[in-house]
């Protein structure tokens, strides 16, 4: 990220344990921000600070005591959320996403008892489209009917590279069905480990003990530092400036992978933070990912975020930092590599 420059205020070092559920500051200002850029009113009290999604993810699986109840995930999704409700002992159950995000009526045919989605409403991940209205209402209408709950992971946020990012789904949610989880991994650094969960009214104070007893919020100075960034302006700038730079090296990443794309390897500009291409059904993308790796490349695989056949074969290519200069050589390469 770019460097913002100014006078460091000397704070005197706090002697107390810090708030579990985060540095009241960040909150306040994260509460602030969701108001003006996701649409979601909510109160600083709601807005618990975590170790990223998924420190959130943790704490949501703990706190909402769903056991061994059924969850749906999309398929494809983030494999991390996958292993995660997997291990915390849930019953997961892959529901396809179409061009308007999770289809809905099939999560209910195939595990009409699940108490839990997990979804990537704003860009899913890893194809990029936004859940529609109508499926956003469908969504909620049936968490309303089956007493279930929503985890919203909002990991891109405002990094929306075409147009204007959809508002928050929690901004829909009028019966408190929806936790909201956001991260800094994205739209500053990975290497934070920072992001934070919205919880409905009711469950503020149970997961103000969790965090207390069980997952308390990261470093303090690093969220004392983030929430300044947030007051000061400077994270609202940086995601505009982040936005067009992304958007530019998307342009030069897909002009120069139409110069050399044949018939067999189709692109596709829409998934999230990155570029797909989609490979043949014989190729394995695994192994295309892994020779790569011997030219200090590093696409991403796009089967492994599948869960039933058949496993589109493609590759992820973040757009976040290319080498324009190497572009046109990495670009032949890659495709070399795939064919
Ligand atoms: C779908 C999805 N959710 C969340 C995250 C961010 O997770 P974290 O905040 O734990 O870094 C990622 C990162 O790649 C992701 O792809």
């Amino acid at each position: 990220m770019a460097a913002v420059t100014k006078t460091v205020t000397k704070l005197p070092a706090p002697v107390t344990y810090p708030d579990p559920r985060g540095d009241p500051e960040l909150r306040k200002e994260v509460a602030a921000y969701l108001g003006l850029a996701r649409g979601l009113r909510c109160n600083p009290s709601q807005v618990l600070v975590t170790g990223g999604f998924s420190g959130a993810l943790g704490l949501a699986i703990r706190g909402l005591q769903l056991g061994r109840m059924g969850a749906w995930i999309e398929d494809p999704g983030f494999p991390l959320t996958r292993t995660a409700l997997g291990l915390a002992g849930m019953a997961v159950t892959a529901v396809p996403v179409d061009a308007e995000g999770l289809d809905v009526a099939a999560g209910v045919r195939s595990a009409p008892g699940a108490k839990l989605a997990v979804v990537t409403p704003g860009q899913q991940a890893p194809l990029g489209m936004t859940m529609s209205l109508p499926r956003r209402l469908a969504l909620l209408a049936w968490a309303r009917r089956s007493d279930a709950w929503i985890i919203e992971d909002d990991y891109l946020s405002e990094l929306q590279l075409k147009g204007r990012a959809a508002p928050a789904l929690a901004s829909l949610d009028d019966e408190g069905r929806v936790l909201h989880i956001g991260s800094f991994s994205k739209t500053i650094s990975p290497a934070l480990r920072l992001g934070f969960m919205v919880v409905p009214p009711e469950l503020s104070r149970r997961f103000g003990e969790l965090a207390a007893c069980m997952a308390p919020a990261p470093a303090a100075a690093v969220q004392r530092a983030v929430a300044e960034f947030l007051r000061e302006g400077h994270y609202i700038r940086h995601l505009r400036r982040m936005k067009r730079l992304y958007a530019a090296r998307r342009a030069t990443l897909l002009r120069c992978l139409g110069e050399v794309a044949s018939d067999s390897i189709k692109v596709q500009a829409t998934a999230g933070l990155a570029v797909m291409i989609l490979l043949p059904e014989f190729a394995s993308d695994v192994d295309v990912a892994l020779r790569a790796l011997q030219f200090c490349l590093a696409p991403a695989p796009l089967s492994p975020w599948y869960m039933q056949p058949p496993r589109q074969q493609g590759l992820l290519l973040g757009v976040t930092n290319l080498n324009e200069r190497r572009l046109p050589a990495d670009c032949r390469r890659l495709l070399e590599l795939a064919r």
